[in-house]
Formats: structure tokens, C-alpha cells, sequence
């Protein structure tokens, strides 16, 4: 062969393998409404930075005619890229290979891909579209899952991983996504369950369809399971290049720094009137997040799970922060189980990755009920306690309005390790409301006694001066001056310097 003739048999083999599964599979793909694993990884990246690696990998099955099938690739689109300039990895299942079933040569390409991105301390971004483990390879497939999933949990906390679910992902092959940090999904376009309608049909007699089983819907409000909800693959992609921006590449790093655009002194009057006259009228906690962050602008996570608590990454001073707020929009922003583990999580991830966490409190208490004890709200509860007293970044806390019992102690108080803690002259910091303390304490007395007793509880409890007279306030602002004291205790903890005693780990209740 002439060195021509060679680099013409090259071109043709990189078209092959360029070409996935072929015309027909590409336009049924398309058909369906899906793009295909290259298409989706071009609009991720940065143009033309993407690397591909392994593209000439063929899987190494002889059974079932398989010996007679190889495409170049195997099913698994892998490599490396650029987002906003900064490395990322990428692995994305071709559907119109096997239907993106995954071989063993397939999880070793993402395993190659997994191990490089933790070596080189870079995120990780998975796209999933696949039928599961290839039938065809039986334990050489489900053993390649398991190398994967081992790589997930050893990435954890040392660089973000995240995952978009853009068409079926089914059986053990959902342990993947749920290892990682983040789960996109698409409506109406992708589908997560452990067995499918019909074998729940079989063991279960439910009659169920798989959006309702496991659709984006049910895993973003339902379930818990995914974080991020789109309208479509576009939007997931363009989601997952803002979730980004707020994070650093791996646990050695700070997020970025973006240049401010908005006044770090801004005060903000409208403030001035979120809360109530009335301590029992709810409002809306993102009418206090969205007015002192950079620019208004809060990207909230699992805006649609659990929504007595609000969590999600904004700006203050152009430097990335954790948001973790109740909502007394819904529920009054009392804490029950999913509250507590939604809250717990988006803490540790952001105790993982440097990233200073905001509180903002406004909480009656636990929910009380036999629903939630027998749930474990004990066990769940704990895991806020837990979350935010082993985090070592900057934590702050503001108190708008109910800061009560365990509830005060959970949300990020000053002995569970709050470096800073603010408190509107509305708080009530107490162990529990005035009607509930009297009704204890004077049982027995009549109701004018009671109503007296009330008052004086108020007087002595339902306010701030009692928590900052002994120290566990620093400091009372007003609401308008929020942005700016954030600003400032944020630059005051930037070098904070912390940490735990060694361990293997620790035994956080599950
Ligand atoms: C091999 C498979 C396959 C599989 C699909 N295909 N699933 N090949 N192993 N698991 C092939 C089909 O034969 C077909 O090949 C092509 O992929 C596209 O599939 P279609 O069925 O035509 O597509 P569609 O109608 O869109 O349905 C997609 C699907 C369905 C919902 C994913 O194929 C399906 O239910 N597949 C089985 C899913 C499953 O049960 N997987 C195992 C899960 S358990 P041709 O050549 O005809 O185009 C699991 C264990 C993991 O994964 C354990 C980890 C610990």
C-alpha cells in the first residue's frame, strides 16, 4: 500500500466508525425525536474540542452471530473536551449501536475515560441512552457495569460527576447515574427504572406506563432521584454547561470566580416587605434568595422535589455559593424526610467541592405525624445535623423569620459550626411556638392566663435579642442590607481553614 492508499483506508475506517450504527439507525434515531451520541456531544462542547478516544474499539463477543457484527466503536461515544474552556470528560451510549447496550469492551472504554478524568482531576459527564447490558456478552457485560459503577464511587467527592438520562435506562444500569452528583433528564424522552411496566405488571399486578413509572416527571418530583428536569435534550445540554460554571473541576480547586457585574453594596428595599406582618402568613422565600444574589440569578436544584426546602448555586460577589433555604411558601418550610435528605445532599456536594454554603432559615420545626416517624424522620432528620456540622467551607447563616427547636439546631446554628449567623429583627428563635410552649407549661390554667402567658412568651422569646444577648447571633441586620453582609462575611471566611479529625471515613446515618 502507498502512504496515500494508507491514509485513505484510515479516513474510510474513521468514517465507519463516525457513522454509529448506520444511515437507517441514525434516522430512526432522529425519527424518535432523539439526536444521536456525536450530535449531542458537539453541542455540549466547545466547538471543536472534542477528542475521541478508543473510536476504533470493537467488542470481543463471538456469540449469537455477534463474531460476524463488529462496528467500529461499540456503541460508546468517549473522550475528552472543553466546556467554557475548561476540560471536561464525556461518554455518551450510541443508540443506534445494539441500542447502546453496553459490552465489556464498552465499559472498559468508559472505565479508561473514568480513570483519566480522576487522574487528571476534571468532571466527568455521562449520556445515557441504552437497553442495559448486551444480552449477547451475558456477565462479561453486567461485570463491566460493576468496574463502572466502582469508578463512580471512587470519583465521588474528588471531581463533579453528572449525568444525562436522553432515552431508556433500565435495570442495574441506573446505579451509574444515581452514583454520580447530578441527574438530568428529558420529558417525555427518557425513562429510569429498576424492571419496566411489565414485569412490575407481573409481580405487582400495577397496570403503569413508563412515563408514570419512571419519566422525568416522576424522578424530579416524585422520586428524588433525578435533580434536573428539561423540555428537551438542547436545553439538558445547555443546563449541564450552566451547572459548570458553578463548580471547580475537582475537590483541589475553588469554583471560578466570575467578574461582578452587579453592586456588591446593592441595597435592596424590597426586602424591606417580604416578611409579614403576620409571624403564620407565608411568603416566598426566593423573593429574599433572588434579590441579594449577583444579579437576581438563582439556579435552583430540584425545584420540583421536597419544596418546603429550596436548594441551588447562585453568586454573591461573583464567587459560586450553596444556597439552602426553608420555604414558608409550601408546607410552612417545615422539615420532613425528603426535605432533610434533598437539603443533606446539595450540602455535602457542596462541602466536597469548596463551595461556602448560605442558609437561609425560616423554620417551624420537624413535621409531626405517624406517616413521618415510622418513615424514619429520625434517622433522615439526622443526616442535615450531620451534613452541615462535618462540613468544613464557610457557612452562614441567615435567620428571617422561625428559628425553632431541633429545626434552629439543624439549619446551620452557630454550635453546629456556623461560622456566621445573621438574624432579621423578625426572628423567633425559641424551642417551640408560643401557643405550643404555654399549652405545656400552664396546662391547666384558664384561658386568660393562657392568652397572658402567650403574650409574655412572645415578649421574651418570639424575637432575636434573647439568641444575640448570649452570642449565638452575631449580628441583627436589616433585611435590605442582606447582599452586602453576605458579601463581606464570605470574603471574612474566604481563607477559612478547618478540618476533621482523620478517619476512614464516617458513619452518617442513611
Ligand atoms: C442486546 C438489545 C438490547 C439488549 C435492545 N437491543 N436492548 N440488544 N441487548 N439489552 C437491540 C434491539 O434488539 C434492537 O436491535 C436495537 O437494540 C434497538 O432496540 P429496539 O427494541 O428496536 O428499540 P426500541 O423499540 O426503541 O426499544 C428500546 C428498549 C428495548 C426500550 C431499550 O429495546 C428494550 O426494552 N430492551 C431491553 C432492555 C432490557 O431489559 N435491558 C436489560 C436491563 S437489565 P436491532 O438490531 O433490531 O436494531 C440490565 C442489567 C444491568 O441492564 C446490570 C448492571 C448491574
Amino acid at each position: 500500500m502507498t502512504t496515500a492508499e494508507q491514509y485513505k483506508k484510515f479516513e474510510e475506517l474513521d468514517k465507519l466508525a463516525s457513522q454509529g450504527g448506520g444511515v437507517e439507525r441514525v434516522e430512526r434515531q432522529h425519527a424518535n425525536g432523539h439526536m444521536t451520541a456525536r450530535e449531542r456531544i458537539d453541542m455540549l462542547l466547545d466547538k471543536g474540542t472534542f477528542n475521541e478516544i478508543d473510536k476504533l474499539v470493537i467488542h470481543q463477543c463471538t456469540d449469537f452471530g455477534m463474531d460476524k457484527n463488529h462496528i467500529p466503536g461499540d456503541g460508546i461515544v468517549c473522550g475528552y473536551g472543553k466546556i467554557d474552556g475548561r476540560l471536561v470528560y464525556v461518554y455518551a451510549y450510541d443508540f443506534t449501536v445494539y441500542g447502546g447496550t453496553l459490552s465489556a469492551t464498552g465499559a472498559k472504554k468508559i472505565v479508561k475515560v473514568q480513570e483519566l478524568a480522576l487522574k487528571n482531576g476534571a468532571p466527568v459527564i455521562a449520556l445515557n441512552d441504552s437497553g442495559g447490558a448486551r444480552i449477547q456478552e451475558g456477565v462479561g457485560s453486567i461485570s463491566g457495569y460493576a468496574s463502572i459503577f466502582y469508578q463512580n464511587t471512587i470519583a465521588s467527592g474528588v471531581i463533579p460527576q453528572i449525568s444525562a438520562i436522553l432515552g431508556p435506562c433500565a435495570g442495574g444500569a441506573c446505579y451509574s447515574p444515581a452514583l454520580t452528583d447530578f441527574i438530568f433528564m428529558v420529558k417525555e424522552k427518557s425513562h429510569m427504572f429498576i424492571t419496566g411496566p411489565d414485569v412490575v405488571k407481573a409481580v405487582t399486578h400495577e397496570e403503569v406506563d413508563k412515563e408514570e413509572l419512571g419519566g422525568a416527571y416522576t424522578h424530579s418530583s416524585k422520586s428524588g432521584v433525578t435533580h434536573f428536569l428539561c423540555d428537551t435534550e438542547e436545553e439538558t445540554l445547555m443546563s449541564i454547561r450552566e451547572l459548570l460554571s458553578f463548580l471547580p473541576s475537582n475537590n483541589m480547586e475553588d469554583a471560578p470566580m466570575q467578574t461582578c457585574t452587579d453592586d456588591i453594596r446593592r441595597a435592596e428595599e424590597s426586602l424591606m416587605t417580604v416578611i409579614p406582618d403576620d409571624p403564620n402568613m407565608p411568603y416566598d422565600i426566593k423573593n429574599i434568595i433572588e434579590p441579594v444574589v449577583d444579579n437576581h440569578y438563582f439556579f435552583e436544584v430540584m425545584p420540583h422535589f421536597a419544596k418546603n426546602i429550596v436548594v441551588g448555586f447562585a453568586r454573591l460577589g461573583g464567587r459560586s455559593v450553596g444556597i439552602v433555604a426553608n420555604q414558608p411558601a409550601y408546607l410552612a418550610g417545615v422539615l420532613d424526610i425528603n426535605a432533610s435528605d434533598k437539603a443533606s445532599r446539595f450540602i455535602r456536594f457542596c462541602d466536597c467541592f469548596n463551595i461556602p454554603i448560605v442558609t437561609f432559615e425560616d423554620v417551624p420545626g420537624f413535621l409531626p405525624g405517624c406517616t413521618q416517624e415510622h418513615n424514619g424522620i429520625i434517622r433522615h432528620g439526622a443526616k442535615i445535623v450531620y451534613a452541615y456540622a462535618e462540613a468544613t467551607v464557610p457557612k452562614i447563616t441567615v435567620i428571617t423569620r422561625k428559628a425553632y427547636g431541633g429545626a434552629y439546631i439543624v439549619m446551620n446554628s452557630k454550635p453546629i459550626g456556623s461560622d456566621v449567623n445573621f438574624s432579621y429583627p423578625t426572628a423567633e428563635i425559641a424551642v417551640m411556638g408560643a401557643d405550643g410552649a404555654v399549652n405545656i407549661l400552664y396546662r391547666k390554667a384558664t384561658p386568660e392566663e393562657k392568652a397572658k402567658a402567650v403574650e409574655e412568651y412572645k415578649e421574651k422569646f418570639s424575637n432575636p435579642y434573647r439568641a444575640a444577648e448570649q452570642g449565638y447571633i452575631d449580628e441583627i441586620i436589616l433585611p435590605k442590607d442582606t447582599r452586602y453582609k453576605l458579601i463581606q462575611a464570605l470574603e471574612m471566611t474566604q481563607n477559612k481553614s478547618q478540618s476533621n479529625p482523620p478517619k476512614k471515613h464516617g458513619n452518617m446515618p442513611l
